[in-house]
């Protein structure tokens, strides 16, 4: 027992205690004691205190080591009492609570500016991180959630003189939860960017962070891209006085914004987009405008200096010309007409600041939105959700304007949902329940919020009244009619209301309202409420902006895009926050609400001060005092009867498992028999309210040590139970496979057996068998034996017979072949005297005459025909009479020849004789020779004595015509042919006119021709050399082109042998010279694929070269 309890080491809130962790504890509860608590916590760096579940914070302005892994691990899986306060036993109940009850959850922090929200907002979501899921998706996820916070941060917060880095903007984040509490995603919603901060800062104020990083923190070729300077003072936007913040590295944090971009998922395109928007927002302020007078003494701006202008244009893809044009008119469009006036200087100042300003929120909104895409959960499951509230906190400035009234507003809404779900509903169910209550007294901050968005005569409805109303509106009109209508409500105050009680009240200025909000009196300046309402950006702006030729900004402008020119004019900017916050409040209303209420403890954002009166104030104001008397005064926890005796009904004999009454009398036994001090509960009408969330722990404790019992009496039953089936399950098969194994075996040993005793008989049938065989066999060899010596005794026997027969024979041959000779022999010996000598070799003669008698017999009947080409002959039939036999063939064949000549007439023989010759000339030589060889030379084929065409010619002739045909003469020029009419008779050759048939050209006689050229090939090109010095010679050689090249040549031959006794001399060659005139031209034959045509065609390539081209065969 004693080591259980040393074992068990109980921490709790108690220990170690500084002042008292809960308040509730108390006492004696007085403000003054409250206050003290606090600082004395403070002083000891306890910023966390509890009121009952909600966790007061107190800023301490310096890094203390209270959120190290160590303290994540410390306060995963504790109750919320078990340790000392700290935000994170919030974050782990809420965390818990959505995981393992399913309830969603929402985390409000409330407090005025600089108080702590945004890093306590921060310090849960980290602390969620860190507890929930893990794994590369689920890391990623909250990775991309924790990094959007420094973008978002780096646009949407700034320096204000209560805060360095307070937030401009009112933020709720949706984180959601799969079934096992690992997050999915989550949704951001924004509310209200402050963006007249864009174009003017209060003095000791900055400007949004993003403009001074990116001139810190961007590379020189960033900002040269931008267009941008690095210094501040270039730009009449960044205010001067407070240019930095003290302990911000503003260009280490611009690296970590672009890192942050990146992980959440923009593009590196994206965010190039973005810094140029950032950096176009700054030049714009540097636009300046100057009066120009016109005739009719209206004044007209120009811009200044157009260099700027020109700049944003390029930056942005805006054509300049109409940014300059937006600038300098306005053109209000009405259902038909158009009306275009012009701005004045202030007019177009006004234009700038307001397009800076719409450019900047819209980049902004577009920047939440393209942050939620990429956080956004992947699944269409249900989703559990924490949401994460941290708006802009209460705000009292020295001036305070538009963007106070609706920072101040959307408080009062918070606190008078604080109220509704802390202290009125607790209170009112107390009542409910029939629970003897003492009322206690709370400020209900309904009536402010009432004063501000009631829908006839509230503020922002007048506003809005005032801004829509036609005729001229300032406001100073609008100030008017609050005097009017709000005049006599007890928490506005004017100077001039009604009553005039503030008549002389000198810090009540005339153009400004006071406000009595929950958290103290805010004056409000009225200059800018009309405008900011309306939020008016010419048309004629969004209209250029949409014209960008830059996807990022016209994406911002949709209104601008002329085919969808809306006439109605937008919601008001106030009744677009005051939706937007009702919206929000109805989501909080749906989920369960953990609180955190953030105090500052001075106004010098210093660490280790604490102001008294100030936290007094906001004690009083955030109504602690009464929300601890109510935790007091009321029950820890409360929950209906069902629910209760469902959860605790293990925790006693008479209601375990089941309870069969009424669920009330469950509870109740359950808790007498559990001995909980009757003071510890009470009964309501439908729930059990416990008082203190001790007796609660202690009844969970019991419940999860119960638990533990009745899992491990589960389990043992369980447990039992398998084994029993599976032992049962394992008999069961065991008998089933025995019963298998058995047949099994038996009938694997009938088949042995059975195969055995046919075994058996086999081998006995096949001995009973074989011995009969052989029984029969030896039978059978006997009978064999005694056929086969049957059979060599008649063989014997036979053969014996027939020795003698033989020998028989032989006897009786020899006889007769021994008297034969004897006969013979006595002849010859009788008839010798008769015999002549050399009788043998005559015998011989005649035998071999009587052969060659027979042969040629024999060939004369077999003789061939005697044409000459028959080359047939018979067969030799002795080899002695080979030679005689090839001689007679021989003989033969010349003889048929002879006859066959005899045959020719003369004038037959003269052609062949011609043939003959041609043979001699150009056999082997001319390749065109073979193919004349069939051909007869017919000699005249103009027929000149016949055809009258001719007459004139033949007449001319005198001699008989050798030769005539039609021959092409080449001229030496070109290479082209001229027909001439070629004739030869035995003492000269002539050429004529082919056209007149009878116009004599040249006549040259044979004795005077020398030579005659032409190539191997198969062309008919020759030429005819003619002797020098003769009148023939005068023209020079003839080159003639001729198919009958053949019989020309041969009869040229041929003639001029008969003529002169001298052969013409005839030179075969593929290149040779004629003599035309003066020159020698050299005629070359080349040969040519056939493809370029079958004919030769000569062609002049130079003064002294003609080439003729012959198709190769
Ligand atoms: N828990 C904390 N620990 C250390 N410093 C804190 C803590 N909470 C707030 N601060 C300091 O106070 C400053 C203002 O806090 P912030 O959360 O921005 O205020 P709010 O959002 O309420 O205007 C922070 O910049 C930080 O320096
Ligand atoms: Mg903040």
């Amino acid at each position: 027992m004693g080591d259980m309890s040393k074992m068990e080491v109980k921490t709790s809130l108690l220990d170690n205690m500084i002042g008292v962790g809960d308040m509730v504890l108390l006492e004696p509860l007085t403000e003054k004691s409250f206050i003290e608590n606090l600082r004395k916590r403070f002083n000891h760096n306890e910023i966390y205190t509890y009121i009952g579940s909600v966790v007061i914070s107190i800023n301490p302005y310096r890094s203390l080591p209270i959120y190290t892994p160590d303290k994540v691990e410390e306060y995963r899986n504790r109750n919320f009492y078990e340790l000392s306060p700290h935000i994170y036993a919030l974050a782990d109940e809420a965390y818990r609570s959505l995981r393992d009850q399913d309830k969603d959850q929402c985390i409000l922090i409330t407090g005025e500016s600089g108080a702590g929200k945004t890093e306590a907002s921060k310090l849960v979501m980290s602390y969620v991180a860190a507890v929930c899921g893990k794994g590369a998706e689920v890391n990623q996820v909250k990775e991309q959630l924790l990094q959007s916070n420094p973008v978002l941060e780096a646009f949407g917060n700034a320096k204000t003189v209560r805060n360095d880095n307070s937030s401009r903007f009112g933020k709720y984040m949706d984180i959601e939860f799969d079934f096992k509490g690992d997050p999915l995603g989550g949704v951001i919603s924004n509310y209200l960017l402050e963006k007249s901060r864009v174009v003017k800062q209060p003095r000791g104020e900055r400007n949004f962070h993003i403009f001074y990083q990116l001139l810190s923190g961007a590379s020189e070729d960033m900002l040269k891209k931008l267009k941008l300077e690095r210094d501040f003072s270039k730009y009449n936007y960044l205010s001067l006085d407070s240019a930095t913040v003290t302990g911000v590295d503003d260009a280490s944090c611009f690296r970590t914004v672009k890192n942050a971009m990146q992980i959440v998922g923009f593009m590196d395109d994206e965010t190039q987009s973005v810094l140029e928007l950032v950096g176009a927002v700054l030049k714009l302020g540097n636009i300046e405008f100057k009066p120009e007078s016109r005739v009719n003494e209206v004044d007209e701006s120009r811009v200044k200096d157009k260099n700027e202008l020109k700049e944003i244009c390029e930056l942005l893809g805006i054509d300049q010309s109409v940014l300059e044009r937006a600038f300098s008119f306005r053109t209000v469009e009405a259902k038909q007409e158009k009306v275009s006036t012009t701005l004045n200087v202030a007019q177009a100042y006004y234009a700038r600041d307001a397009l800076a300003k719409n450019l900047y929120s819209r980049l902004f909104t577009w920047l939440v939105n393209r942050i939620n895409e990429s956080i956004k959960a992947q699944t269409k499951k249900r989703k559990k959700v924490m949401g994460v509230l941290d708006i802009y906190g209460f705000e009292i400035f020295e001036e305070n304007s538009f963007e106070q009234f609706i920072i101040n507003y959307c408080n009062e809404k918070l606190q008078q949902i604080f109220i509704e779900l802390t202290l009125k509903e607790e209170q009112e169910e107390y009542i409910r329940e029939g629970i003897e209550w003492t009322h206690i007294e709370y400020f209900n901050n309904s009536v402010i919020c009432d004063l501000i968005e009631n829908n006839t005569n509230g503020i922002m409805a007048m506003l809005d009244e005032e801004c829509l109303r036609p005729g001229t509106v300032t406001d100073s009109t609008f100030l008017e009619k609050l005097n009017q209508i709000c005049a006599d409500h007890q928490h506005f105050e004017s100077r001039m209301s009604k009553s005039s009680k503030f008549l002389n009240d000198h810090s009540l200025p005339h153009n400004c309202f006071r406000i009595q909000h929950y958290a103290g009196k805010v004056l409000y300046h009225v200059d800018g409420f009309v405008d900011k309402n309306n939020d008016l950006l010419y048309r004629d702006l969004s209209q250029a902006m949409w014209k960008a030729n830059h996807s990022l900004i016209k994406s911002l402008f949709p209104d601008g895009n002329p085919a969808k020119i809306n006439l109605k004019r937008p919601p008001t900017a106030g009744s677009q926050f005051k939706a937007s916050v009702a919206t929000l409040m109805k989501n909080l209303q749906t989920k369960n609400p953990n609180y955190i209420r953030c105090i500052k403890p001075n106004d010098q954002k210093a660490s280790h001060i604490f102001t008294d009166s100030l936290v007094c104030h906001q004690v009083r104001y955030l109504g602690l005092m009464e929300n601890v008397r109510v935790r007091r005064a009321g029950y820890a926890f409360r929950q209906p009867y069902e629910a209760c005796l469902e959860r605790y009904k293990m925790l006693c004999k008479q209601t375990w498992p089941h309870w069969r009454g009424q669920a009330r009398d469950g509870v109740e036994v359950l808790l007498k028999d559990l001995q909980i001090p009757a003071e510890e509960y009470s009964y309501g009408r439908s729930k059990i309210f416990i008082r203190n969330p001790r007796t609660l722990f202690s009844l969970e404790e019991q419940r999860k040590r119960r638990l533990h019992g009745l899992a491990t009496l589960i389990q043992k039953i369980f447990r039992g139970w398998k084994a029993r089936t599976h032992f049962l399950l394992m008999k069961s098969s065991q008998v089933t496979v025995a019963a298998w194994y058995r047949r099994y075996a038996q009938q694997k040993k009938y088949k042995k057996t059975k195969s055995s005793a046919v075994i058996v008989q086999s081998f006995i049938r096949g001995w009973k068998a074989r011995k009969i065989l052989r029984e029969l066999k030896y039978q059978k060899r006997c009978k064999e034996a005694v056929t086969t010596i049957g059979a060599y005794w008649h063989g014997t026997q036979a053969r014996r017979e027939l020795k003698r027969l033989k020998e028989e024979a032989r006897c009786k041959h020899a006889v007769d072949v021994i008297w034969a000779y004897w006969l013979g022999l006595k002849v010859r010996r009788e008839y010798r005297k008769f015999f002549r000598a050399h009788a043998g070799k005559r015998i011989y003669e005649f035998t071999i005459q009587r052969i060659i008698q027979k042969y040629f017999l024999e060939l004369k009947n077999k003789m061939p025909s005697m044409s000459p080409c028959d080359k047939t002959w018979p067969a030799r039939p002795y080899l002695f009479l080979d030679s005689t036999h090839k001689e007679l063939r021989r003989i033969f064949h010349l003889w048929t020849c002879k006859k066959y000549r005899g045959q020719f007439t003369d004038q037959k023989k003269a052609i062949y004789k011609e043939k003959l010759e041609a043979s001699e000339i150009f056999k082997d030589k001319k390749a065109l020779y073979p193919s004349s060889v069939g051909q007869p030379f017919q000699g005249d084929y103009l027929e000149i004595n016949k055809n009258p065409r001719y007459q004139k010619l033949n007449s001319l002739v005198e001699e008989k015509i050798i030769f005539a045909d039609i021959v092409n003469k080449i001229n030496r020029a070109n290479g082209k042919g001229a027909q001439r009419i070629f004739l030869l008779t035995k003492n000269k050759f002539m050429l004529a006119d082919q056209k007149s048939g009878h116009q004599v050209k040249s006549i040259v006689p044979l004795a005077e021709l020398t030579s005659v050229s032409m190539s191997a090939q198969s062309d008919g090109f020759f030429a005819l050399r003619v002797k020098e010095g003769t009148t023939a010679a005068a023209k020079g050689d003839f080159l003639l082109n001729s198919e009958r090249i053949i019989e020309i040549i041969t009869k040229l031959h041929r003639a001029g042998l008969d003529l002169t006794k001298e052969k013409i001399q005839i030179e075969i060659t593929d290149e040779f010279l004629v003599q035309f005139k003066q020159d020698k031209v050299c005629v070359k034959f080349i040969q040519s694929n056939p493809k370029n045509g079958t004919m030769a065609s000569c062609k002049r390539k130079n003064n002294r070269l003609l080439e003729v081209t012959v198709p190769s065969p």
